[in-house]
């Protein structure tokens, strides 16, 4: 997929795998800090559930992703103004289809246009589920956040999206590899082989031979997920990141960038009520103020550092 790309821009999606934490809230503000940096599209991915628009405080686009696919409308084309500089957004589909229904060739041509697209910020929002289709978007991105709220049906929830995540993307590097059937049927015989979790996995599969140990470790190194904790109202709100970072490096033996926390506001919900993006109209709060901090630990690859 690399080598199709043409663009120079940098993509940035987010996805986690509960509903209502906070994905589009905090794609729609990185999107508007990033606008100040450089041309930004952002890209409402969230099949059947689009919303994105009520963010950037506009109307539901009337052309967007839908006619992409039924029409066949190219997606540079299909770029409209969000009224904020320097940001144009692609509208999703709302009621219509699910990621469950775009078929492989459509995903292909879709993300053949993505990286054609002329931007230096392309962000993707993306709906909840761990559907593989909203898994591969978001091994298409060079920064993969992962957004979770002190809760632990979050938690879970973006556990499972993670194991999904690694699955995906090593199941793709064995299979190119010729070691597809030789890890499934590791993982069939998981409970006799005494394997509990991914980590375990890993570790059995490396000491099978030095090349596979070369290739697993190869692909976990260039594998970086940015994790978010959003709606966090304290001190040890913001701590259960360095958990949830510790929990990933025990059983998946990866290690998860901490790329930053977001504030709970209030503020937030009104916002989106009123239509107004939240970022412009309450840029000096500490909620905006820990987007900015997100923004350029991002681009920076740069971690919370908190005590
Ligand atoms: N930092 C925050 N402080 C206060 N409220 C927030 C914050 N982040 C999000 N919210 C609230 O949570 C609601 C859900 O946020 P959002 O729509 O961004 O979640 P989502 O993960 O995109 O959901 P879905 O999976 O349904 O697309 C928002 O309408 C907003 O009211
Ligand atoms: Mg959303």
């Amino acid at each position: 997929m690399e080598s199709d790309r043409e663009h120079s821009g940098r993509i940035l999606a987010v996805g986690g795998g509960k509903g209502g934490v906070g994905k589009s809230f905090i794609i729609s503000s990185l999107g508007m800090s990033l606008a100040r940096k450089g041309r930004v599209v952002m890209i409402d991915g969230d099949l059947g559930g689009a919303n994105l628009h009520n963010f950037l405080g506009v109307s539901p686009p009337k052309t967007a992703l839908a006619d992409f696919f039924e029409r066949k409308t190219p997606l540079a084309e299909l770029i409209v103004a969000s009224g904020i500089e320097n940001l144009g957004l692609i509208g999703g589909m709302i009621g219509t289809t699910g990621a469950e229904n775009i078929k492989h060739a459509q995903k292909k041509k879709l993300f053949n246009h993505i990286l054609r697209l002329e931007a230096d910020y392309i962000l993707i929002d993306l709906g909840a589920g761990a559907h593989f289709n909203t898994i591969d978007t978001v091994l298409l991105a060079d920064d993969k956040i992962i957004v979770v709220t002190p809760e632990i049906n979050s938690i879970e929830n973006m556990y499972n999206f993670l194991r999904n995540l690694f699955f995906r993307r090593l199941g793709g590097a064995l299979g190119v590899h010729g070691y597809r059937e030789l890890a499934i049927s590791v993982w069939k015989e998981r409970q006799e082989l005494g394997i509990r979790n991914f980590k375990q996995l890993i570790d059995h599969l490396k000491d099978i031979s030095p090349e596979l140990h070369r290739l697993i470790d190869r692909e976990l190194a260039g594998f970086k997920i940015n994790l978010v904790l959003n709606q966090a109202k304290g001190h040890r709100d913001i701590m259960i990141g360095n958990s949830v970072k510790s929990v990933c490096r025990k059983f998946f033996g990866i290690d998860t960038l901490y790329s930053g926390y977001v504030e709970y506001d209030e503020s937030v919900s009104h916002s989106i009520n009123r239509g107004v993006p939240y970022m412009n109209t309450f840029a000096a709060s500490r909620c905006a103020r820990c987007i900015e901090k997100l923004a350029d630990n991002l681009m920076a690859g740069r971690q919370v550092r908190i005590s």
